[in-house]
């Protein structure tokens, strides 16, 4: 356990410092003095490129920061991960989310078991239930084939299986039409109904607790409609199939035993898409492609456990993260992925990182005095660059940004993919060098509108460039981001795989729900603003 305060740290103490002296340079200059940068400042694995040359860095940040992370034991913390210890100790149970990938089977125990075997048999329940969907063997109660899967979940049940979905669209079998619902908007589910037909459509409740507030909702009004359309309970059974940890509940809703598909207590919901959670994805693309994504979860998580720091993706984005967000005390942190097919990934990454680092205590309990978990937004490129990237490339604001591009286009269609890349390569090129008034002055530029005109640069980002968006690439590239946010949790010394914060919502949400019934008459007993919001909720505007 880490007890040392971290602004207490001499390697903590020896980074403000150079903070300081960093703050003086620029990146214009940090290139033209240093002709190696480049090279230096990145990392090449396989098909795998990553570029932090245009950071506010030089060899001697990178050095400190290295220190830093190994003064907070690194190494140990994530062999205590990899290992199965409890680490998610406010839960009691370790965060094996690598065990789900363990491409290897190498034995991975919790509490002398090992729970290899049981992995590996989910994911052949999960290969056979999905070729029956793919090659239209399921049946739905009147026996017509399935052609509509909804899968209901939310947070974790849905992020994740929902980007990828979207993210592998290209390798899908095209027929089967899958959906998400999520929200308890009724409009959600409503708009989603009325595009299915009752006999072909397949409800995959997926909830770890199956007790989530939204989801129960959803998949009761789901369950209801398919009553209401074959009047018999059988029919139940046929239509809906759960994923959780909650065998009895689900059994209870009506869903056959045999199609509850398992996962565990030691998967954190936001980091479960490569459990039976994504089933969905499996359904879309296919096992074989389900297992090269899963293949290249492995890669990653191999490359995070064996490489020295200095060389591993996931520990030199979190430094940097750290660099940014504790020394220069940048917010946020954009994610602008350069392809469409990646335009659910910032949300995703929302969840993983924001459920997982915001959090204000360390792990002995105490008030922390530094900054955790950034806030984690984005929209794909080019469409951000005609919406906020103003306010990067101007505003007042230091937004560190990673730019994410694929070398090879999927869909290769005349000179779309050149002008893709070239955006992404011009964004990077001018957040970091801008330009310049005497630029300006000798491109003509009128002297009134100088100011206005100048970008002044220095703006960090990393590039990740990839050969091609794959199952194989995308579970590599969403592994780093996993280890990134564990990495920057050792290091604030706070519990990463816990989320108690959004528990208060949940508990009020259900104390008020009843409250807006016509027929509650006790007295409210909220504070004022939200006793007169309920009124109103439940009178309108007659007040
Ligand atoms: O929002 C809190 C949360 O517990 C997430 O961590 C989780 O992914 C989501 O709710 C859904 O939970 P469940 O899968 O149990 O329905």
């Amino acid at each position: 356990m880490q007890k040392n305060k971290l602004t207490g740290m001499k390697e903590w103490k020896e980074l403000k410092i150079h903070y300081n002296e960093i703050k003086k340079h620029n990146l214009r200059e940090l290139f033209k003095h240093d002709k190696e940068r480049s090279k230096r400042f990145s990392i090449y694995i396989e098909d795998f490129y990553f570029d932090y040359s245009k950071n506010l860095i030089t060899s001697k940040t990178i050095n400190l920061l290295l220190k830093l992370a190994n003064s907070r034991q690194l190494k140990l913390e994530t062999e205590r991960m990899f290992n199965g210890e409890k680490i998610n100790k406010t839960e009691n149970r370790p965060a094996l989310h690598i065990a789900l990938r363990n491409m290897d089977k190498s034995a991975i125990f919790i509490d002398g078991k090992d729970i290899t075997p049981e992995v590996f048999s989910v994911i052949e329940k999960m290969r056979d239930f999905s070729i029956k969907i793919r090659n239209g063997e399921l049946k739905g109660f009147s026996n017509k084939k399935i052609k509509y899967i909804v899968n209901i979940g939310i947070g974790g049940s849905d992020l994740g299986p929902k980007m990828v979905v979207k993210a592998l669209k290209y390798y899908s079998k095209r027929g089967i039409k899958l959906f998400f619902v999520s929200n308890v908007d009724a409009n959600h589910i409503s708009e989603t109904l009325k595009e299915i037909e009752p006999e072909k459509t397949l409800f995959i409740i997926a909830s770890k607790t199956f007790s989530t507030l939204e989801t129960m909702t959803n998949a009761n009004t789901a369950k209801n409609w398919i009553l209401s359309h074959y009047k018999s309970k059988k029919s139940i059974p046929f239509h809906f199939i759960a994923l959780s940890t909650n065998t009895k509940a689900a059994v209870d809703f009506g869903i056959d035993s045999k199609n509850i598909f398992e996962f565990w207590d030691w998967v954190a919901g936001r980091y479960s898409l490569t459990s039976s959670i994504g089933l969905s994805i499996m359904i879309s693309i296919g096992f074989d492609n389900f297992i090269e994504l899963l293949k290249g979860f492995h890669s990653m998580d191999n490359h995070f456990r064996n490489t020295p720091f200095e060389k591993n993706i996931p520990v030199i984005m979190a430094l940097l993260g750290i660099w940014y967000n504790n020394f220069f005390k940048a917010e946020t942190h954009a994610i602008i992925p350069y392809n469409q097919y990646l335009n659910k990934f910032p949300a995703f990454l929302q969840q993983l990182d924001m459920e997982s680092n915001g959090k204000h205590v360390d792990k002995e309990g105490n008030e922390i005095e530094y900054q955790t978990g950034p806030i984690i937004w984005g929209e794909p490129g080019t469409n951000g660059q005609h919406a906020f990237f103003q306010l990067i490339h101007q505003g007042t604001k230091l937004i560190p940004s990673d730019f994410i591009g694929f070398i090879e286009p999927l869909n290769n269609l005349g000179d779309h993919h050149k002008k893709l890349m070239a955006n992404l390569l011009a964004q990077t090129e001018a957040l970091a060098f801008g330009k310049t008034r005497e630029q300006l002055i000798k491109e003509g530029t009128s002297l009134e509108l100088i100011p206005f005109k100048i970008c002044k640069g220095n703006k960090p980002t990393n590039t990740i460039l990839i050969k091609k968006l794959t199952p194989f690439s995308l579970g590599r590239l969403i592994a780093a981001y996993e280890h990134k946010i564990f990495v920057q949790g050792v290091i604030w010394n706070i519990f990463s795989f816990d989320q108690w914060g959004v528990e208060l919502g949940k508990t009020l949400a259900k104390k008020i729900i009843p409250e807006l019934d016509n027929s509650y008459n006790k007295p409210l007993k909220h504070d004022r603003s939200t006793n007169n919001l309920i009124n109103l909720l439940k009178k309108g505007f007659s007040l």
